[in-house]
């Protein structure tokens, strides 16, 4: 039996070129070595409000970016987290099983409350306990998590916890965390001392993977560099530069140091030009498949339908077993 992978990304900002040197090196070997589930976190974007025309956009948009990224629906079961209903039931029980004080430790919840004077509402506190319930319904083994959904993780497994002693019943499977090899970690372009990220406010930090290839370049050239003038691999006293050689390293499978070799005497805008030339080309493919996709709603229309029946296939079998061990009675058809 192989182990089941889930996981999640709230729907907000497009891909980035993180996240394609991420999916090239790490999907092709997951789909084959674990049972892959990944879904679009929906209604987590909710906790900020949306503009309706927009979300409805971007929910296909973002279904086109990860096909057109090469995750293959045959071989992994991909899906939007509003197809299927058991998140939000279980959701409710867990959240009635989680206590206000360990929701109250959790981190993102301090910063994004604090970013969102306006609109702290109930469901940005609870939003971990939803989840908890993404998670656990699948009954995943491993969930590959970042840095920032640690806590969150640590939440589900305590979550876990809650449950068994309070119905006595061993239902959910323990998740961990899956620390994938770590393939290169791609920094923001304006400040390379944080990671690229598909959710900065600031956009000349990234590259989307459908980027139209102007902006591309304007980016790559307009990125944060270093004092002096060596193109050299130091991450402590060149973040920026390194950045861009790990990038270009990444992109092409040169070295870096046959990079810096080839750099010997050149300028940083050397490299810039370089860079962005190697980054429109690799990406020229990705924004074809996503322009042919995007064009074809009902075809995606029909993966994320056949992506929610064997989700839901799933799904429904845990929160039989749930309903049932906390005394719910099941209704008879
Ligand atoms: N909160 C995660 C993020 O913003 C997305 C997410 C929602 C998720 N549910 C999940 C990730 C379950 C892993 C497992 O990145």
């Amino acid at each position: 039996m192989k182990k089941t992978i889930l996981s999640g990304s709230t729907v907000t900002g497009d891909l980035t070129l993180g996240n394609y040197i991420g999916a090239i090196h790490n999907w092709k070997q997951l789909q084959d070595q674990y049972d892959c589930l990944y879904f679009l976190a929906d209604l987590h974007a909710l906790t900020t409000t949306q503009d309706p025309s927009v979300l409805k956009n971007r929910i296909y948009s973002f279904f086109a970016q990860y096909l057109a990224l090469g995750l293959d629906p045959k071989k992994n079961v991909i899906f939007v987290q509003s197809h299927v209903h058991e998140h939000t039931e279980l959701n409710w029980i867990l959240t009635c099983l989680t206590p206000m004080g360990y929701l109250n430790r959790m981190t993102q919840f301090k910063e994004k409350a604090e970013k969102n004077i306006k609109n702290i509402n109930a469901g940005l506190f609870t939003y971990p306990v939803l989840m908890a319930a993404d998670i656990l319904l699948y009954q995943a083994d491993l969930v590959p998590v970042g840095e920032d959904q640690r806590q969150h993780l640590e939440l589900c497994r305590d979550i876990v916890g809650f449950f068994e002693r309070a119905y006595q019943k061993d239902i959910f499977k323990m998740p961990e965390a899956h620390i994938g090899k770590v393939g290169a970690r791609i920094m923001s372009l304006q400040d390379p001392l944080k990671k690229m990220s598909k959710s900065d406010d600031n956009e000349k930090n990234f590259v989307s993977i459908i980027e139209d290839p102007k902006k591309i370049e304007k980016k790559i050239k307009s990125a944060a560099t270093d004092s002096g003038t060596e193109i050299q691999f130091d991450e402590e006293n060149k973040p920026g530069v390194s950045n861009l050689l790990t990038l270009y390293s990444a992109l092409t499978g040169r070295t870096i140091s046959e990079l810096e070799q080839a750099y010997v005497g050149k300028m940083y805008g050397h490299l810039k030009v370089d860079l962005a030339e190697v980054v429109i080309e690799t990406l020229k493919p990705v924004r074809a498949q996503y322009d042919d996709l995007i064009k074809n709603q009902d075809y995606l229309d029909e993966l994320m339908k056949s992506g929610a029946e064997r989700a839901q296939a799933r799904a429904q079998k845990t929160l039989a077993q749930v309903y049932q061990a906390i005394g719910l009675v099941a209704r008879k058809n």
